[in-house]
């Protein structure tokens, strides 16, 4: 299960100890810092500022708390789930699907003005029960369905997910972890990210993982995947690093996101949090500044608002003490958002599947997912130039192809020409506009374009 006590281990390396003393003046030329009539007065619009967003983790059970509430509405500009979003959360009895937590999380953040970070679609921790005891292809399949169905739900409304978290192992291997995932075969990672694609290819899609703080061996191996990713058109837009940080700070942490970024990828700091001692504000603030220096370094996420929201109990590693009042560290922040010069991003979006042109009552475009003995396809149903009431769209599969779920439609048979279709709220269509359902299925997906036909 969880490596807390691995990861906690790693915090303290004596590596760690090395840079207190220079943090230690690197705070004293943060408090001499002198504030600006200009500068933003809260970490979200210094953030936004540089073309940056600064996130919290949080939960929905929080929004009660109007301490909690009122700082992360302040200060935050994005959302992320401390857990509501991951696995035993979302799918806690196989193909039961419960979306109440994140559903508020993201209610929540279109309310203030947020975006919303996914987190996570697969982790070996975290996972529910029932699919903790699958393994081989009926884990493969759960994982797909699961990464499809979370996906398609949030659809359009997640700035990044966290596709894949935490799968390579801590030492020097530079390998992967060992997990039920990892022995259902080494593609499972680019089978979540193009399922992950899919399902929803607006948002960005990151590879998500700790103790990556520098250049090391764990680093190092995500690196040479993201590389075999971009070379073979895996769709992988983002790595996140988690930086959940003792009181030492990795003298190349700058370099080695530059080195991701170099690859042609978003990076993001996604967990921070820093043990408490005369080098947090310090370590809070060059890891601001390193963000800020590499183009590609979209946001900063902080795993929890105040020292008593966090799971590092009894380390204080936040921005705001358990009262609520901001730390000396959120004054680092601030005045490095405030002051930092690094220049805002500039980050193409992630290819989207172009709409179907052409006359008729509707069209049906198909973007398809295959592995070997399976496959999921996204069809995207597009009226024409009147409404639509209802729709059916004929795919034909192959021989020896099946459907074997389908969502936001309903199948008339499994196999040969399979009709679907809509259910009862995504039938009304106006002129033009499009909505989508999917499918997944055994053996080799569709080739020929699906057709639509007004109900
Ligand atoms: O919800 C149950 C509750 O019903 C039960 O009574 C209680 C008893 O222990 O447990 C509750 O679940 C806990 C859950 O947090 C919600 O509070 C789990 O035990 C606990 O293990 C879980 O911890 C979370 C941890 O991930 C799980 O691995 C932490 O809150 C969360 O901060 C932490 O976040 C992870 C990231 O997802 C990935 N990176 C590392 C980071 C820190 O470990």
């Amino acid at each position: 299960m969880d490596d807390t006590s691995t990861r906690r281990r790693g915090l303290f390396r004596p590596r760690n100890l090395i840079t207190l003393a220079a943090g230690a003046a690197l705070v004293a030329t943060t408090l001499v810092v002198p504030g600006t009539a200009s500068a933003n007065t809260t970490l979200r619009a210094a953030a936004a500022a540089k073309g940056r967003y600064f996130g919290a983790a949080t939960s929905s059970f929080m929004f009660s708390d109007t301490q909690h509430v009122t700082i992360l509405n302040r200060e935050f500009n994005s959302i992320v789930a401390e857990n509501e979003m991951k696995w035993d959360a979302t799918e806690p009895n196989q193909n039961q699907f419960t979306f109440t937590g994140g559903d508020r999380l993201v209610a929540h953040a279109r309310a203030n003005g947020m975006s919303v970070r996914g987190h996570a679609l697969v982790w070996h921790a975290q996972q529910p029960r029932w699919a903790q005891n699958l393994s081989g292809t009926a884990l493969r399949n759960a994982m797909i369905n699961h990464i499809t169905r979370v996906a398609t739900h949030y659809r359009g409304q997640i700035h990044s997910w966290d596709v894949v978290n935490e799968a390579f192992a801590d030492g020097g291997s530079g390998g992967r972890r060992d997990s039920n995932l990892q022995r259902t075969g080494n593609d499972w990672i680019e089978v979540a990210f193009r399922t992950a694609r899919a399902a929803d290819p607006t948002a960005k899609l990151c590879y998500n993982d700790y103790n990556t703080d520098g250049v090391n061996a764990k680093s190092t191996g995500i690196y040479n995947m993201v590389r075999d990713f971009k070379a073979r058109g895996v769709p992988i837009d983002c790595v996140g690093f988690q930086s959940h940080l003792g009181t030492g700070l990795a003298s190349d942490y700058q370099a080695n996101l530059q080195r991701f970024a170099d690859l042609g990828v978003d990076v993001q700091i996604t967990e921070l949090d820093v043990a408490q001692g005369s080098s947090q504000a310090s370590i809070y603030e060059r890891v601001t500044r390193a963000c800020l220096a590499v183009t590609r370094c979209t946001g900063i996420t902080v795993w929890g608002v105040r020292d008593s929201d966090s799971w590092r109990r009894g380390e204080n590693p936040l921005l705001f003490d358990g009262n609520g009042n901001k730390k000396p560290a959120y004054t680092a922040v601030l005045n490095a958002l405030n002051s930092g010069s690094g220049p805002n991003p500039t980050t193409p979006p992630p290819t989207t599947t172009p709409p179907p042109t052409g006359g008729g009552a509707c069209s049906a475009a198909v973007t398809l997912n295959s592995w070997n003995g399976g496959f999921t396809a996204s069809i995207r149903v597009t009226a024409g130039n009147a409404p639509l009431t209802g729709w059916t769209v004929s795919v034909t599969l192959p021989g020896g192809a099946a459907v074997t779920s389908a969502w936001n439609a309903t199948n008339t048979g499994t196999t040969g020409t399979v009709a679907f279709r809509n259910v009862s709220y995504n039938g009304q269509l106006g002129a033009g506009a499009s909505t989508e359902f999917g499918f997944q299925g055994t053996g080799v997906g569709p080739t020929a374009t699906p057709t639509c036909q007004a109900a």
